[in-house]
């Protein structure tokens, strides 16, 4: 029997089998911030001139991206994880649904397009199910800037207002700091007339990434990584060579896998301090931290229970709290994961119960009991981040685990199972000649409780 949840969306014929109680050890690459390819790749929009982006991660989602930005008219040189973007000759500015849907990150084009073309049609949002994720901050700051904005079937059709030519700088408050509705609005801003500013932004390491990579291009942001940005509007961006910073969320997981099996790893390249609220946690709960550069080694010791709430940057990552919750199951003590940003994040809490966990779940805080040990079984991701955890869980357990649901996992982890072969973790890939029946999941009653959301 396989638990998970009731979407057939995951009755793919994949899993990961890993055989359970592995250790790892050694030194691995982290790749390139998902989050940042996709946002910067948004941004290649605004130029006419050539944009070289490296260390671009091969995922699907950044494929889907990629996909979007061809169906617009860019032209992509893909060489290994270095892309050669030309958007030159754009003729679209409106973005299909079937190519939109499950990405969220592809409505952060809607700020771009609009802002260098002054009109954009772009679908409604989907992404990962963890929640309702609404875009009214995108859209308000939008028509601050002087967009026109109606949603009709499903479709945002936005446009300069009053046949002006240009987006017009002023200020906005964002009510709360989220990361893509900063993104959108720095993008939109940048070629906007006059000064932008924008309050309670998002500080999230990404959100820095971009505007590095728009200042590069000739842009004129200040203030990035604190909470309120000034933008003065440019007639026009330019080319330039940009690199991706390290996935900091890819580097926690790898962190977190190795603090759950007492293991001793390095990971490489990463920016410290885009860790320091999850490697901190990690210290707290008995692991070692040394920092050396770009470098962070772990070595795992006795894992005690502790508290975590999710925050906005620098505070603990909400993409991070699935993992953690894999580790603290069979931690020494008691503790306490309260999710703050999403209001659907807890799909992994009843499977990891299901392994033998003992995890009490209240709305969105989980109180749970360490364990000696939990026991390998099948289990359906239902979405990104839970499959890690999922599959951390599958790594600590006595016994060996199928995780189903990997369209999930592929989204944002590059070669995350070669990755953890090289560190020594028994783990392969298996392809079925079928696809797997409803008979054979056994759907679990609390996943129907789950809210509808329009992400799917
Ligand atoms: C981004 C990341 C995602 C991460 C999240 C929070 C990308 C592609 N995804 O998602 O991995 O988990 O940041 O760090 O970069 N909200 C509103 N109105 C809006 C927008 C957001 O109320 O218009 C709320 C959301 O419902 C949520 C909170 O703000 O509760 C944070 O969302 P946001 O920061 O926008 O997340 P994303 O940008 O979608």
């Amino acid at each position: 029997m396989i638990c998970g949840s009731k979407n057939k969306s995951y009755l793919k014929s994949q899993n990961l089998k890993i055989f359970g109680q592995g250790k790892l050890n050694g030194r691995i690459e982290i790749s390139g911030a998902k989050n940042s390819a996709l946002v910067l790749l948004a941004a290649t929009l605004l130029t006419n001139e050539r944009i070289i982006l490296e260390n671009v991660p091969r995922l699907t989602d950044i494929e889907k991206m990629r996909n979007i930005l061809k169906n617009l008219g860019v032209n992509i040189l893909d060489k290994n994880n270095t892309l050669e973007i030309d958007s030159k000759n754009i003729s679209i500015k409106e973005l299909p649904y079937k190519l939109v849907n499950r990405l969220r990150a592809s409505f952060f084009c809607i700020g771009a397009l609009l802002s260098k073309f002054g009109e954009a049609k772009v679908p409604l949002p989907g992404g990962c199910n963890i929640g309702l994720r609404p875009i009214d901050e995108h859209i308000n700051g939008l028509k601050a800037l002087g967009a026109e904005i109606i949603i009709e079937e499903g479709i945002v059709k936005a446009k300069i207002k009053d046949k002006r030519k240009k987006l017009c700088g002023t200020n906005i408050k964002l009510k709360c700091p989220s990361v893509g509705a900063t993104e959108t609005l720095i993008m939109a801003a940048s070629l906007a007339e006059g000064r932008t500013i924008i309050e309670n932004a998002a500080r999230e390491p990404e959100i820095q990434d971009l505007c590095q990579m728009l200042n590069k291009m000739g842009a004129k942001i200040f203030d990035s990584g604190k909470e309120k940005i000034i933008i003065d509007g440019v007639n026009k961006l330019g080319g330039c060579t940009h690199k991706v910073i390290p996935d900091r969320i890819e580097a926690g997981t790898f962190l977190i896998a190795a603090a759950a099996t007492s293991s001793s790893i390095t990971i490489y390249p990463v920016i410290p301090n885009h860790l320091e609220a999850v490697t901190n946690k990690l210290q707290e709960s008995g692991s070692k931290i040394t920092i050396k550069g770009n470098s962070i080694t772990i070595n795992g010791k006795e894992i005690k229970g502790v508290d975590i709430d999710t925050a906005p940057f620098p505070g603990f990552p909400t993409d991070l709290q699935a993992p953690f919750t894999a580790l603290m199951t069979i931690a020494k003590g008691e503790s306490k994961i309260t999710e703050t940003i999403f209001e659907n994040r807890m799909n992994h809490i009843h499977l990891l119960n299901k392994m033998g966990a003992c995890i009490k779940l209240n709305k969105n805080v989980a109180h749970i009991k360490g364990v000696k040990t939990i026991k390998g079984m099948d289990l359906v991701g239902s979405d990104l981040r839970s499959s890690a955890a999922l599959i951390i869980a599958g790594i600590i357990a006595k016994g060996n685990s199928n995780i189903y649901g990997l369209e999930h996992l592929d989204r944002g982890y590059e070669n995350f199972e070669s990755k953890l072969k090289m560190l020594g973790i028994n783990i392969k890939r298996e392809f079925k000649k079928r696809t797997l029946n409803d008979e054979e999941y056994k759907v679990n009653s609390e996943t129907d409780e789950i809210p509808k959301f329009r992400a799917a």
